[in-house]
Formats: C-alpha cells, structure tokens, sequence
C-alpha cells in the first residue's frame, strides 16, 4: 500500500540552479529559500560546498547559508564532496549536509574528478566528521537508473553503492535518475534489489523528468514502500556534467498527485507555486510545472 506521509525534499535552490549559465544573485537565492520556507516543506536543499571552477553558480555557498532565514522544522542540507567542502559547510552554519556518488565509474569521473572507490574513501571521512559534530548526512547515488556515458547501470551496482553509503552512516539513500531514462518498469527492479539490503524507510528516489516518466516512476517507488521523493520547484535542474539531464520532478506536480492520493505532505501548493514563480521570474524562465502551467492559464 501506499504511505500516509511523503516528505518532500526540495532541491530547487541547489539542483535547480546549479545548471543554469547566468548567475544567479544571492540575494535572490536568499529570498527564493525564504520563500520556501514558508511553504510547509521540511527540507531545503540549500548550496553546495563545490569548487567554483566546477560548478560556478554555486560559488556563493557560504554567503547564501550565512543569508537565509532558518525557520523552525525545516532542515537545510548542503552538498559536500569532501572534507575541503565540509569544513566550509560548518564555518557557514550547516547543520546536515549530503555526499553525492554514483553507480557509474565515468559519471564518477566526470563529475567529483575520482572512482567510485575513492569517492567513498572521501565520503566515509565525511560522514565520521559529521557524526562527531551531530550532523546528519545523506547520500545520493547517481545514475540509479542509466548514465550519460555507460547506458544502462545495473540494479547490483546500484545496490553495492547504496549499502556501501549506508553502511558508513548515511541515514537516507537518495536514488537518482539523473538524466532521466527510468521507467516504472526499470525503477521497480533497480529497487527491488536495493530493498533487500536497505528499508524502503531509509530511501528516496530524486527524478529527472528528462523522458517524462518522473512522476510514474515516483508512484511505483511509493507502491514499494518509499516516503522521500525529491523535487524541484517549477521543474528546474539538471547536473551540469550529465549531458542532457533535464530538469527535476517540479514540486508543484508532485504534490498535485500526492494530494490527489490523499497522501499527506503538509505542503501548501499554492504558496510553492507562488515560489516558483517568483524564481522563473528573477532567472527569466517559464516554468517546467504542468500544474502552475495549468493553473495560470486556468
Ligand atoms: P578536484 O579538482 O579533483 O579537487 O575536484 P582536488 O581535491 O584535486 O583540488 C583541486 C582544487 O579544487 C584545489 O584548489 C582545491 O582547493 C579545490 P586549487 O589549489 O587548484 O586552487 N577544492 C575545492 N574547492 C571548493 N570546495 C571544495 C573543494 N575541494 C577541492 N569542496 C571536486 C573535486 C569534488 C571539488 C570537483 O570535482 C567538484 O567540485 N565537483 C562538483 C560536481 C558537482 O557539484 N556536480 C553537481 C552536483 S551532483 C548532481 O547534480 C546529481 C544529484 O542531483 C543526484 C542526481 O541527479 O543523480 C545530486
Ligand atoms: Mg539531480
């Protein structure tokens, strides 16, 4: 059956806009957080603590986690990839952050600059000095279901990764479809694998909408147990090293259908889409939300 409660977890400020070209002002960011917090949502996907010369819209980290509001039950993570990042993270008041693998060795490669191996050896580091300071980490796993390099990932590596972080301490497995080629029928065997050695619980799925099969693929996950979905706001996204990845889940759509399941989030839609499109506005962007689309035209 499916779960009473989904928690949305919102990538928009990080995942949204880490791909777009034109920089982004960080007073605009800090407002589009603050905004979203406002929405009910529980998680806020903040920054990342990359280099500049990888991913340079995320070059404000410090100065946009210095700059939000934090409201009270919401959790704002970061990305961190190593220590380097990490460090920076707390200097900046991070208060749970993220590790980002892969299930494939060239996405890997392309996007943290190492193997799978030695992103876990950062990881693990990571994690050990986030539980000494009572911060949480989640890990994500890319290319859960195919990369932009290799084709098609199997559900086996898949599963090794995911235990692999989970088994250092990550207490949240989020599985991405990173450029967006899953189908219910490859999202319900990946997970059927990964569900044998993590609980469902401790899971979420993170989908692209590239093929336009994130929110089947988000329906057959919550069929098997899952409660986290992550979205983005008026279906921004992309990583900037997967070719071709579209933008994420919009957030609005997902809580559409959840609310239409009668599956609670305690996220208010009309206030998420005011968000939207307050940033599709400031980044001159029509939105990827069917739903706002539907709503404005309406
Ligand atoms: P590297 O070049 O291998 O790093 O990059 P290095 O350790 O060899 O150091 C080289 C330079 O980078 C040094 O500076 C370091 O100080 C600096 P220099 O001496 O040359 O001036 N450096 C850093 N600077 C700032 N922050 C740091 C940091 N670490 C080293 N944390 C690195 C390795 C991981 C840093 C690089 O590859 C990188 O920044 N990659 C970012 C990739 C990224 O952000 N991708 C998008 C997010 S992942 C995603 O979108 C997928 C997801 O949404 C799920 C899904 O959809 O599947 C999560
Ligand atoms: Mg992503």
């Amino acid at each position: 059956g499916l779960p009473e409660y989904v928690k949305i977890v919102e990538v928009g400020p990080r995942d949204g806009l880490q791909n777009e070209k034109v920089i982004v002002p960080t007073d605009i960011k800090i407002e589009f957080i603050n905004q979203l917090s406002q929405t009910g949502l529980s998680v806020i996907e903040v920054t990342s603590f990359v280099s500049s010369k990888w991913v340079p819209q995320m070059a404000d980290h410090t100065e946009v986690m210095k700059g939000i509001q934090q409201y009270p039950g919401v959790r704002y993570p970061v990305l961190t990839p190593n220590l380097q990042g990490f460090h920076r993270a707390v200097a900046a008041g991070a208060t749970e952050i993220s590790v980002f693998g892969a299930a494939s060795e060239s996405f890997s490669k392309k996007n943290i600059n190492c193997s799978i191996e030695e992103s876990m050896e950062k990881f693990e580091e990571v994690v050990k000095s986030a539980r000494h300071l009572n911060i949480p980490a989640r890990g994500y796993v890319s290319c859960a279901l195919g990369c932009p390099y290799e084709g098609s990932i199997t559900p086996q590596k898949v599963t090794e990764v995911s235990k692999r972080l989970y088994g250092m301490g990550c207490y949240e497995i989020s599985l991405g479809d990173t450029i967006g080629v899953g189908t219910p029928g490859s999202m319900r065997r990946m997970l059927e694998s990964v569900i044998k050695e993590i609980p469902p619980t401790a899971l979420a799925v993170h989908c692209h909408d590239t093929y336009g099969q994130a929110l089947a693929n988000i329906l057959t996950a919550l069929q098997m147990g899952i409660n986290v979905v992550d979205s983005a706001v008026s279906g921004l996204g992309g990583c900037p090293y997967a070719k071709g990845a579209s933008g994420n889940v919009a957030t609005e759509d997902l809580i559409y259908m959840l609310n239409g399941l009668g599956l609670n989030t305690d996220v208010n839609l009309h206030k998420v889409m005011e968000a939207g499109d307050f940033i599709c506005k400031a980044v001159n962007k029509t939105t990827n939300s069917k739903v706002a689309q539907a709503s404005y035209n309406a």
